[in-house]
């Protein structure tokens, strides 16, 4: 049986082969990875709302050890993690003050919280020394509505969301604040996280509850124009939500007062996807926003923090409980971390080289070309 396809439909008109297994567990090209992809791209790093004016944290961004700065007056800056001394750890502490000045404990050459060298303590330098050629090693950072990213290439490429920059400026973005939190070490390589996220094929089998309460999933499509006979005129339904729902909680109710600036599209889709390759996606629905960020830890361990934004009205609700509103998507991911360790286990069979996508897993073919342009510009063919 063939697929019926209309040409405006994502659907593929052939069956791509997938990445052979071996970029899913092979430490060499992990690394490949992370100097071509995660030392490259602009990586999410976690909330302005999150980090305290008048405080620097130690992150970790492509096995880089950084200090994010957010010094008094709400200014932001990003360095690498060493002192341009004799090298050492400049912030060896989770989260600390950050004053005027950035200190380093073994000898105190301090630099001002932009990176500039201000002084050299009990180290006095001779005329072939100049400060100004010795400030921190800084990396760009970027507040995207409240979202930290920073990028270690020295020339950072366009930001650029798949929806576009503007896609949630109608969301009051910069004053939501963190309601939730959840970790999770998935142990399967970071792309299998993203091919799973970017196919519905396995809803109906995976996700009885998502399934509920967006009914096309039932389908293992996620929108009307991947079903079989679909044209461009046929009608769009009202809501991706089942009848009654107007978000993702275990209801299908908001969980305080809905957003006022929606458009009315941007509410009745229910939920709103922005995906930022390699590190996140964002969905923003009427009551609540949700992030989800990656961090490879290995080539076979990927870290999975996932957050719950709400307005402070919201938080402020008397009896308010943040973990009931996330325990929806919980579940979700819950189960989509445990088809990607399936996926990784079963990658190591010595007689599986390589399978063979459908048509409708469109984005993983478009995600396995974001990959390969990426390799390829650092001359990496994946073949
Ligand atoms: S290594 Fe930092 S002051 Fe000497
Ligand atoms: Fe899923």
């Amino acid at each position: 049986m063939s697929l019926h396809r209309h040409p405006d439909s994502p659907i593929l008109d052939h069956c791509p082969e997938t990445l052979p297994s071996w970029v899913y567990h092979d430490p060499a090209w992990h690394e490949k990875e992370r100097r071509a992809i995660w030392a490259r791209e602009w990586v999410y790093v976690g909330r302005r709302n999150d980090l305290a004016r008048g405080s620097m944290r130690r992150i970790e961004v492509a096995g880089q050890s950084l200090v994010l700065c957010h010094d008094r007056e709400g200014r932001l800056a990003c360095f690498h993690n060493t002192c341009r001394h004799r090298g050492a750890e400049l912030c060896s502490t989770a989260e600390q003050p950050l004053g005027k000045l950035i200190t380093c404990k073994y000898h105190n050459w301090s630099y001002a919280t932009d990176g500039r060298l201000v002084s050299t303590a009990y180290g006095t330098p001779t005329d072939d020394f100049r400060r100004e050629d010795h400030g921190l090693f800084a990396v760009h950072v970027k507040d995207w509505n409240g979202f930290l990213f920073v990028c270690l290439a020295a020339d950072a490429p366009d930001f650029a969301p798949d929806m576009g920059v503007r896609c949630l400026d109608n969301w009051p973005m910069a004053g939501l604040q963190t309601g939730h939190r959840m970790e999770k070490l998935l142990r399967c390589n970071w792309k299998i996280f993203w091919e799973n996220y970017n196919e519905c094929l396995h809803c109906p089998g995976v996700h009885p509850e998502l399934c509920d309460m967006v009914p096309i999933y039932k389908q293992g499509i996620m929108a009307t124009n991947e079903a079989e006979g679909w044209t461009p005129d046929a009608p769009r339904p009202q809501s991706n939500l089942k009848e009654g729902a107007v978000t993702w909680t275990a209801t299908g109710q908001p969980c305080g007062p809905v957003f006022p600036g929606l458009s009315a599209e941007e509410r009745t889709n229910g939920y709103n996807f922005v995906t930022i390759y390699p590190t996140m996606f964002i969905v923003a629905h009427v009551d609540h926003v949700r992030a989800v960020r990656l961090e490879p830890v290995g080539p076979e361990e990927t870290r999975l923090v996932a957050e719950w934004f709400f307005a402070p009205e919201t938080l402020a609700q008397p009896g308010f409980d943040a973990a009931s509103v996330a325990a929806f998507a919980t579940i979700v991911m819950s189960q989509d971390a445990e088809v990607a360790e399936m996926n990784q286990r079963g990658l190591h069979s010595d007689r599986y080289e390589r399978g063979r996508l459908m048509p409708q897993e469109f984005d993983i073919h478009r995600f396995h070309q974001w990959l390969r342009t990426r390799m390829e510009a650092a001359g990496e063919v994946i073949g």
